[in-house]
């Protein structure tokens, strides 16, 4: 375990914001969370890796972070355990919250399991991924989450959720709503395949394989390590990294519209990209930004990225003000040229 009192949060937040933790705890299992949560008081925040965060000032609480490690196939007894109903093409694999999220793509691929390979390089830890459902490339951590187990943050008693209990929506779960700071997550168990059904639908993906002259030649034994390059090319030609400048990804969510006022937009952009979604059309917000003339413009140090207008990115030294003015301004913009309030993605604290 480490503790530490006025700690700096600049390493533990992508947008590189040089804010301070009143006391910063990190734990390494579930014994020693349950040994912290009584000692816990005023407001408590619990991060993963940073990377959906944008923080407005020094935090004056309690920052916990998990360190909980390990990638393990379950079998035997840990099956029944769990009471998991399980085909002979499927594995379970409980990962620890603390492992690095690309860590556990890399390490299903890598034994051939398929269900997450679309997910790759996605900033972040085990832990957010159950709490952001985060989502890429046609794939959300929903459709392969079997159970999570979390930890009461007011008893330290543990409690495990079955999917269905996590309320999971497009970048949404209980852990974000209902249950908000409640219960810290322990560990989060995959449902894996053995024979992969890959799935290469979404945008370009299939023509950066093309390209790299693997769906021509080998279609179906196109595999999960292929699909993985072609996700990394697609995200490190796309997305900063946020090691050389601050961002959080994508900082807005996708509206999703009526089918009236999608029709509506559609007359003027015929052009416009959609996704049929339930409840309505899923508008592009990076699309929306981008029509407004915002892409690669800056306001103060605070900037939208050049190669995708939904990632705003920090150009160096910019206040949390500056972002949250850029923020706003695209906002209003977005509104007046299309009549569709867009929301932050990213947490602000
Ligand atoms: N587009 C533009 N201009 C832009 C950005 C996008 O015209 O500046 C157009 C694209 O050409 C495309 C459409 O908008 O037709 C969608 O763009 P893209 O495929 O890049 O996806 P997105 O909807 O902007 C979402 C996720 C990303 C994820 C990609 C791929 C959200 C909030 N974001 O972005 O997730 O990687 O799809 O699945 O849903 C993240 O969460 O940090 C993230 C990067």
């Amino acid at each position: 375990m480490k503790e530490y009192t006025d700690y700096s949060l600049l390493n533990h937040n992508t947008f590189g914001m040089d804010v301070k933790a009143k006391r910063y705890v990190e734990y390494d299992n579930e014994e020693e969370l349950k040994a912290i949560i009584p000692t816990l008081s005023g407001e408590v925040l619990h991060i993963g890796g940073g990377s959906n965060l944008l923080f407005k000032g020094d935090f004056d609480g309690t920052v916990l972070h998990s360190a909980i490690k390990g990638i393990e196939e379950l079998s035997g007894t840990q099956l029944s355990t769990f009471n998991f109903q399980l085909s002979t093409s499927e594995v379970l694999v409980r990962v620890g919250a603390g492992e690095v999220w690309d860590d556990f793509v890399a390490w299903a691929v890598d034994h051939g399991y398929g269900g997450v390979e679309n997910l790759s390089l996605i900033p972040g830890e085990v832990g957010a991924s159950a709490v952001q459902n985060i989502g890429a490339y046609g794939v959300e951590a929903k459709d392969v989450i079997a159970l999570v187990e979390a930890m009461d943050l007011s008893n330290g008693q543990k409690r495990v959720f079955r999917t269905e209990e996590c309320c999971y929506a497009y970048r949404q779960s209980i852990f974000k709503n209902e249950l908000k700071g409640k219960y810290a997550i322990t560990y989060v168990t995959y449902r894996l395949q053995k024979q992969p059904v890959l799935k290469l639908d979404y945008g370009n993906l299939k023509a950066v394989l093309e390209k790299n002259s693997q769906l021509s030649t080998v279609n179906c034994q196109l595999s999960i390590a292929q699909v993985r390059q072609a996700i990394i090319d697609i995200r490190n030609a796309k997305l900063p990294d946020p090691k050389v400048q601050g961002n959080a990804g994508s900082f807005f969510m996708n509206p999703v519209v009526s089918r009236e006022k999608f029709l509506s937009i559609q007359k003027d952009y015929p052009q416009m990209p959609f996704y049929e979604v339930e409840g309505g059309v899923k508008i592009p917000a990076g699309w929306m930004i981008d029509q407004c003339g915002w892409k690669g413009k800056s306001l103060g140090r605070a900037a939208v990225h050049d190669k995708q207008a939904l990632v705003l990115v920090n150009l160096g030294g910019a206040t949390s003000d500056e972002i949250l003015t850029l923020c706003h301004t695209i906002c209003k913009d977005v509104k007046e040229k299309f009549g569709i309030d867009i929301h932050p993605e990213v947490n602000f604290i």
